[in-house]
């Protein structure tokens, strides 16, 4: 993974980033010492370099069961309890896996993430006289859009296996306490922990996020690999020129500070989209809080160039851009040559449909400086285990440094509780 922040410096001079050097340094330091706030939820920070040959082994050995069971397995969970499956899953996924047929491995569904009653009519429609099996990850266990679609998908599991249903769940949950802890023992499903230091927007990196991924038919061994060479290379005694999550955290916070409030991550490949709102809900709920924060959004290029383009170019001046990159597709294409040549574009026929993107990627980040947008730039070689692993330790550990900066908790999140106190209270009226 690359990362430049080359393209910041025409609104953020180098001496204001030298400034943060040192409280960067700080903050890395006070998350490995465990020194600084929510010091009890750092559980993540060592994940990639402590999971055990034995912990894969478990996780292939139930993703392998519930594959000889099951052609769809849905997924229940909200926020880190499925964000961070969906986003590797996708961007590793052929873009168009629903519709294949003849496929090696089950179709993973995600459900439990909305209260659609329109979305769950479908979601068992779909499903009816399938192979069914399902995964559900709560670590309170009473979240109530998991728990409400975990009550349909057991209600339709149970009736439809009944003596051997319980083999077809699997429940990922906390290791003693809460309503899925009981669920489970009272059920005898078979259970994986999500360790009590281990929040759910960092949790991608436990079962949560690794017995979908499996499921799906992807290696965990290189994601983990890819994130554990990225917990080496951002470790506490890597100095901040070398240290990429330093730099990162360091960027987006002197940009803050000049008045740029918004951060947009832009991909050029939709197989990222999901990447991006996992990457949201890490920033979002980890930084915005006490009045302070940098706002996560996300944009599909060149998709979004035809919509949300305008803005970025031309409205209010407060954004900065982190556009991830991609520098090889998995498969060469060219542009057709066309004998009427209607459309005029013969002149770039045999070129590489890669080309034209990265010449649109090239184009789109010299405009939006030109317009007044920061550009912080990261590229991986190509889209792989591997390198979505070392995306996602960066992010996490870049966003531990950058919360730390802000002077805020990264690690909790007390504004979620807000509409749920609503809620109950008019479910209850
Ligand atoms: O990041 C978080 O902690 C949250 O997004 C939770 O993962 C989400 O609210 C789901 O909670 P639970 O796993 O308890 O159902």
């Amino acid at each position: 993974m690359k990362l430049s922040i080359e393209n910041i410096y025409k609104f953020v001079n180098k001496e204001e980033i030298l400034a943060l050097h040192a409280d960067t340094e700080k903050s890395l330091n006070q998350l490995h010492d465990k020194t600084g706030c929510g010091n009890d939820f750092l559980g993540w920070l060592n994940l990639p370099s402590s999971i055990s040959e034995n912990d894969i082994a478990d996780i292939q050995t139930t993703a392998d069961k519930l594959a000889s069971l099951a052609d769809f397995i849905i997924v229940i969970g909200i926020g880190g309890s499925y964000l961070g499956a969906k986003a590797v899953i996708e961007a590793l996924s052929h873009s168009f896996d629903n519709f294949r047929t003849n496929k090696k491995h089950p179709t993973v569904m995600f459900a439990g993430q909305n209260m659609s009653e329109d979305y769950l009519h479908d979601l068992l429609e779909t499903i009816k006289g399938k192979r069914v099996a399902a995964i559900v990850i709560s670590k309170s266990g009473t979240t109530i859009e998991p728990a409400i679609t975990f009550r349909l998908i057991k209600k339709y599991i149970d009736e439809t296996y009944g003596a051997a249903a319980a083999e077809r769940i699997v429940a990922i949950t906390d290791k003693a306490r809460g309503a899925m802890n009981t669920i489970t023992k009272n059920n005898g499903y078979k259970m994986f922990v999500i360790p009590d230091d281990v929040g759910g927007r960092f949790s991608v990196l436990t079962p949560v996020g690794l017995l979908p991924v499996t499921v799906a038919g992807f290696d965990i061994k290189k994601l983990v690999q890819g994130a554990a060479d990225m917990e080496k290379n951002t470790a506490a005694n890597v100095p901040f020129d070398n240290n990429n999550a330093c730099i990162y955290a360091a960027a987006r916070n002197a940009l803050l500070k000049k008045g740029k409030k918004v951060e947009i991550l832009a991909n050029f490949n939709p197989k990222l989209h999901s990447l991006a709102e996992w990457w949201k809900q890490l920033y979002g709920e980890s930084e915005g809080k006490d009045g302070k924060g940098i706002f996560p959004a996300s944009v599909d290029f060149t998709t979004d160039l035809h919509s949300l383009g305008q803005y970025i170019q031309d409205g209010e001046r407060m954004l900065f851009e982190t556009v991830l990159s991609v520098e090889q597709p998995k498969y060469r294409l060219t542009v057709p040559e066309d004998k009427e040549n209607i459309d005029g574009l013969n002149f770039i026929a045999g070129k590489r449909i890669n080309e034209v993107n990265k010449c649109a990627e090239q184009g789109t980040i010299l405009a939006h400086i030109d317009g007044g947008v920061p550009n912080i730039h990261i590229s991986i070689p190509t889209i792989d285990e591997y390198n979505v692993g070392q995306l996602i330790y960066f992010f996490e550990k870049a966003c531990g440094i950058s919360g730390y900066l802000l002077g805020v908790n990264p690690f909790d999140q007390p504004g979620v509780e807000a509409y749920k106190k609503n809620m109950f209270r008019l479910l209850k009226d």
